[in-house]
């Protein structure tokens, strides 16, 4: 996986799979300042506090907030992943807990996607125990027939099908994030 960071490869390696262009950065720049605007209107005023989920959010949140102008506050935290493997371990712990006081703020929680939504669900459940005025959810990439909970999602940049999805943040046993496009696994070879 060595390319020149201005080149958007149509296929990259990443542990010996092969990978697929999928959405190109261009194509996720134009959706994010869409999003972002709309959140600038609904915002304006209020002081929203973006709680990103690390690891994969870093990336989207940077460029989201960029669209952001109204003023704003953020926080991460951090849930376990996926490790190694491409399924969800159906499994939900908490690595990092919130700095900031949510109590009484606009909360806007930030995610790169939404697989099966058990990790949404339960970020949904742990901000309810703060009483924050109001929690909308943002996510880059939503995969719907994946989804078993149900969950609420104001925002989503991209519905995809239920494929293993790679980089702008996304991860396969941590490598790939830095890609700057988005890529599906390549089944047939
Ligand atoms: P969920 O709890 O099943 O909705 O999964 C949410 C988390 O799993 C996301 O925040 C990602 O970190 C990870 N994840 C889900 N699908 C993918 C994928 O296709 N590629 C990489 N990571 C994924």
């Amino acid at each position: 996986m060595h390319f020149a960071p201005s080149e958007t490869p149509e296929i990259v390696y990443c542990r010996d799979e092969r990978f697929r262009l999928m959405i190109p950065n261009e194509t996720l720049q134009t959706r994010i300042t869409e999003i972002g605007s709309a959140i600038n209107e609904e915002y304006d005023g209020k002081n929203p506090i973006f709680i990103g989920l690390l690891n994969g959010s870093f990336i989207f949140m940077a460029d989201l907030i960029r669209n952001v102008t109204i003023d704003c506050e953020m926080d991460f935290i951090k849930l376990s992943s996926y490790g190694a493997e491409k399924i969800s371990s159906g499994q939900v712990t908490e690595k990092k807990g919130l700095d900031a006081k949510i109590a009484g703020r606009h909360v806007i929680v930030v995610e790169d996607i939404v697989d099966t939504g058990l990790s949404m669900r339960y970020i949904l459940e742990q901000m309810a125990h703060h009483q924050p005025a109001s929690v909308k959810v943002v996510t880059l990439l939503h995969k719907p027939d994946a989804t078993r909970e149900n969950v609420q999602l104001d925002w989503v940049g991209f519905s995809i099908e239920n494929k293993f999805v790679l980089g702008y943040g996304l991860d396969y046993g941590q490598l790939g994030r830095n890609l700057a496009a988005i890529y599906v696994l390549d089944e047939v070879s």
